[in-house]
């Protein structure tokens, strides 16, 4: 079967032939590739093409596809037992592990998906605060829960949809939106609404319009607003925790948020989600306190082990070290090349993670991302293709450079794009 055979078959009986809207190449055109396989950096289509991956399953794979010794571990855990329904060892060891490692967790709950945990983390911090209303910003994506997705990036970023159908008016007035690193647009909603507001979420650094960094002072800001006004400040670190270091972005910057929801690394390729945070909050959530949150998979014993593997490997090893000098590599090679002097990109990097934005500005919120040229990205995707080469269908999203990626193959991604014409 070809991936277009099995994408007519997946649109018969799959909405839009995917379980997740990005993998639509919506917006890029073309059928989207069927995967059968991955090893280290490498993608293995249906089709026989094999292509460096700059996507890395959007986030999870930092170590590369099947690393062998967390397929061995995953293996070991699935021949004990999917699922039982019951609190494991495992579950205990990477509660202790996450508390251990971050100076300012003292109790994690384990669910299923980046979603899960900030929609968690916001029933809990109206219930810990006793307010109703909370404050996002443009173009961050927290998941799909209905007041997570007002002024959504990712997929909602790359469909055009401001928010989706089939969330009450109800909902979408209890979400305050403002322009990421505006702090000016923070201050005057509290102004107004501060006894209302119970969390501001946000993403530390930014990875749903592309990659956007905070700017200097921001989350600080963010941090002293919510301080002031006895609001939580939830970081989402679904993408940036145990991204750049074997810890959080907060324990980087030295903020402490007051929540903080994890995915994608800690799950190692599997499914999981986690918040975690002070006991005196976290000690709000059932069986203890009055916050409900469950789970039939919570805490699953195969994808801990993945991801708990995972997360050892990366405190112990110099995997961090070898994505710096990669990213350096291949930063370096990008702004060697005639397209990039020419002033056809810009580069948005933080060590692994990086966007090139068609966008003759450089980009600090959703409005500047929104000036982006996503034909040009369009093209380039597929010009990449041509040479081998994987990177998300979308401009408003993040490529990521694994422990896997080769000197080879970051030089490989620097020609291609010095060949690239539009
Ligand atoms: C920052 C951030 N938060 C939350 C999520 C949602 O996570 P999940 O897709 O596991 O539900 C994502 C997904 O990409 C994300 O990037």
């Amino acid at each position: 079967m070809t991936s277009k055979e099995l994408s007519i078959r997946a649109n018969n009986v799959i909405p839009g032939g995917v379980n997740s809207p990005v993998r639509a190449w919506n917006s890029v055109g073309g059928t989207p590739l069927h995967i059968e396989r991955g090893s280290g950096s490498k993608l293995f289509t249906v089709d026989g093409q094999v292509l460096t991956d700059f996507c890395g399953s959007w986030g999870p794979l930092i170590l590369g596809h099947a690393y062998p010794e967390v397929i061995s571990a995953v293996k070991t855990a699935a021949e004990n037992g999917l699922t039982f329904g019951a609190t494991t060892a495992i579950e205990v060891e990477m509660a202790e592990f996450l508390c251990d490692q971050i100076p300012y967790f003292e109790k994690v709950r384990l669910v299923n998906s980046g979603t899960e945990a900030n929609m968690t983390a916001l029933r809990l911090a109206k219930g810990y605060t006793n307010r109703s209303k909370i404050v996002k910003f443009d173009g961050c994506y927290h998941g799909h829960s209905d007041s997570l997705l007002v002024s959504a990036g990712s997929g909602l970023l790359t469909g055009a949809i401001h928010s989706s159908a089939g969330i009450s008016d109800n909902v979408i007035k209890d979400t305050f939106v403002a322009p990421y690193n505006n702090l000016d647009a923070i201050e005057s909603i509290f102004k107004k609404h501060a006894t209302e507001i119970a969390a501001i979420i946000v993403e530390p650094v930014a990875g749903n319009m592309g990659l956007v960094k905070p700017m200097k002072n921001f989350l600080e800001g963010l941090r002293q607003i919510t301080e002031k006004h006895g609001a939580l400040l939830i970081f989402d670190e679904v993408i940036t925790g145990f991204r750049f270091g074997p810890t959080t972005y907060g324990t980087l910057c030295n903020i402490t948020p007051d929540i903080t929801c994890l995915g994608k690394i800690i799950g190692g390729g599997l499914p999981i989600g986690a918040l975690a945070g002070f006991a005196d909050i976290m000690d709000k959530l059932s069986p203890i306190g009055d916050v409900y949150q469950a789970g039939t998979l919570s805490g699953n014993p195969v994808a801990v082990t993945a991801g708990l593997t995972t997360l050892k490997i990366l405190k112990s090893g110099n995997v961090y070290e070898i994505i710096k000098q990669k990213t350096k590599t291949l930063i370096a090679g990008l702004m060697g090349t005639d397209q990039f002097k020419d002033g056809l990109f810009r580069i948005s990097r933080l060590n692994g993670v990086f966007t090139l934005f068609f966008n003759e500005n450089s980009v600090h919120n959703l409005d500047d991302a929104k000036q982006c040229d996503t034909e040009k990205y369009a093209k380039l995707f597929h010009h990449l293709l041509t040479k081998g080469i994987y990177i998300p269908p979308s401009q408003f999203e993040v490529c990521f450079i694994s422990a896997a990626h080769s000197n080879k193959e970051i030089n490989e991604f620097i020609d291609a794009i010095g060949n690239f014409a539009i």
